[in-house]
């Protein structure tokens, strides 16, 4: 079975849901405290073992790349000022977290094309996908808990919670199997389901492992939902020829695409922060007194 050592986080959506926020900026680097969302997900492959990383991108390209990438100026500001060597060492550690490669969607057409832009990055080898705008915080990075899945059962693996009736409709309906613990054998799925089109309220949240097969049925592809191409209209395919695993992932998940999920991130992650998790605490008892 071969390893996964390469991921792919899609970036290029438009990011309607958080605007006027993401009209220049994309929602990815939206901050939660004091990092950007697409750095907490970067951080979770890299924790996972992955090595190469393809950021897709269409606008604030710059952004991104300038993120992740050393700043002499920066750098050599904060190394000659008394201590700051902490920050610098952030700062510094960002450009080292993976080697990352850029490619622009050169058209916003769904989560499924923006995937195939991913082909020669990918080049034959079984790739994570790590949802650009879902954040995942857990001890064990829920990206490597799908390696793992990946790397056992050798079929495609896809990250899953369940949700409620409600939040069923926006998102995928999973058929699903107990296989051991938090595995499942998935079998089918239906993407946004109507009432009564549920298939289990299973749902994929943020991350999966694909086979590079994926790629021929993403060709054969026809748009769906919104005329985009769908990437759950391909693990659809996939699921119904060769069945999925589907994990129930440990860790915390934050939807950055919603203006609900961005406050709800800054909260609970505030909450912890070594630097003003103490004092936000006080200030929230305080302001909740008050509600
Ligand atoms: P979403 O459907 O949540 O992204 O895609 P969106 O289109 O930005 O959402 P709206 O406009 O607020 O409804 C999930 C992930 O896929 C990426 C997004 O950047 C996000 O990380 N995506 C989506 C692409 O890279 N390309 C696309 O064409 C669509």
């Amino acid at each position: 079975m071969k390893k996964v050592r390469k991921a792919v986080i899609p970036a290029a959506g438009l990011g309607t849901r958080v605007l006027p926020a993401t009209k220049a900026m994309p929602k990815e680097m939206l901050p939660i405290v004091d990092k950007p969302a697409i750095q907490y997900i970067v951080e979770e492959a890299a924790a996972a073992g992955i090595e190469d990383i393809l950021i897709i991108t269409n606008r604030g390209k710059g952004l991104l790349e300038d993120h992740f990438d050393r700043a002499p100026e920066l750098e050599n500001h904060l190394s000659a000022q008394p201590g700051k060597a902490g920050v610098l060492r952030q700062v510094v550690d960002i450009s080292r977290l993976a080697n990352i490669w850029y490619v622009r969607q050169k058209e916003t057409k769904g989560l499924g094309h923006a995937v195939n832009c991913a082909r020669d990055f990918v080049d034959g080898e079984p790739f994570a996908v790590l949802y650009g705008d879902d954040v995942i915080i857990g001890k064990d990075p829920a990206c490597g808990q799908l390696v793992r899945a990946y790397e056992e059962y050798g079929l495609g693996v896809v990250g899953v919670k369940e949700v409620s009736q409600e939040a069923i409709r926006k998102y995928s309906s999973l058929k699903v199997e107990p296989l051991r613990d938090n595995y499942f054998k998935c079998t089918d799925m239906v993407e946004k389901p109507l009432p009564g089109q549920e298939l289990s309220l299973y749902s994929i949240l943020g991350r999966c492992v694909l086979p590079p097969e994926i790629f021929e049925i993403l060709d054969a592809t026809q748009p769906g939902a919104g005329g985009e191409i769908q990437l759950t209209d391909a693990m659809k395919a996939l699921a119904r020829r060769d069945g999925m695993v589907a994990v129930d992932f440990t860790g915390k998940r934050y939807d950055m695409g919603s203006k609900l999920g961005v406050m709800q991130a800054g909260v609970e992650i505030a909450l912890d922060h070594p630097e003003i998790g103490e004092a936000f605490r006080a200030y929230l008892k305080e302001l909740a007194q008050n509600l």
